[in-house]
């Protein structure tokens, strides 16, 4: 079976073959067989494809952020908390803490087990039903610091 280098090395030369290699629709769709590949597309190959295909970083980088679908780091699911004011009032910075506290997320946001992806927004808009948090764009309001581990292992559970 072939490792997963070779194969990210097999789809960078197999784009590299094609008459338009730069153009952004076979970018992207190369980014998202490697994504296929790896589960993401981490910075290390958007470095390595920024150089292969002679194209600056920040475009590879801008391509990625337009395609929400194209991730830099695996996780499942995506978790965002809110330090607007409204939640804060109702204790939201428990409620970040207690995320914190059980996922660990690394500096770039992933869980230590590698499932989340944390990330703080300044008022998810819902403000009525503070303090709120999302989950894979899911709403979860009136949230409370003890209901944060049963709502983590719904989302464990989903895989
Ligand atoms: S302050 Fe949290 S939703 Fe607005």
């Amino acid at each position: 079976m072939q490792g997963q280098e070779e194969m990210v090395t097999e789809i960078i030369s197999y784009y590299q073959s094609l008459k338009n290699p730069k153009e952004q629709e076979n970018l992207v769709a190369m980014l998202r067989e490697i994504q296929e590949e790896m589960g993401c597309v981490p910075k290390d190959i958007q470095k390595r494809i920024s150089k292969e295909f002679d194209v600056k970083e920040s475009v590879i980088s801008f391509i990625m952020k337009l395609y929400p679908s194209l991730r830099e780091a695996a996780y499942r699911h995506r978790i965002v908390l809110c330090s607007g004011e409204r939640c804060a009032k109702k204790d939201g910075a428990a409620l970040i803490r207690a995320v914190k506290k059980e996922l660990m997320p690394d500096e770039g946001g992933i869980s230590k087990d590698g499932v989340f992806l944390v990330s703080v927004r300044n008022c998810l808009k819902h403000c009525k039903t503070s303090p709120n948090m999302l989950v894979d764009g899911e709403l979860h309001t009136h949230v409370k610091e003890q209901d944060i581990p049963r709502i983590l292992q719904k989302y464990r559970a989903e895989g």
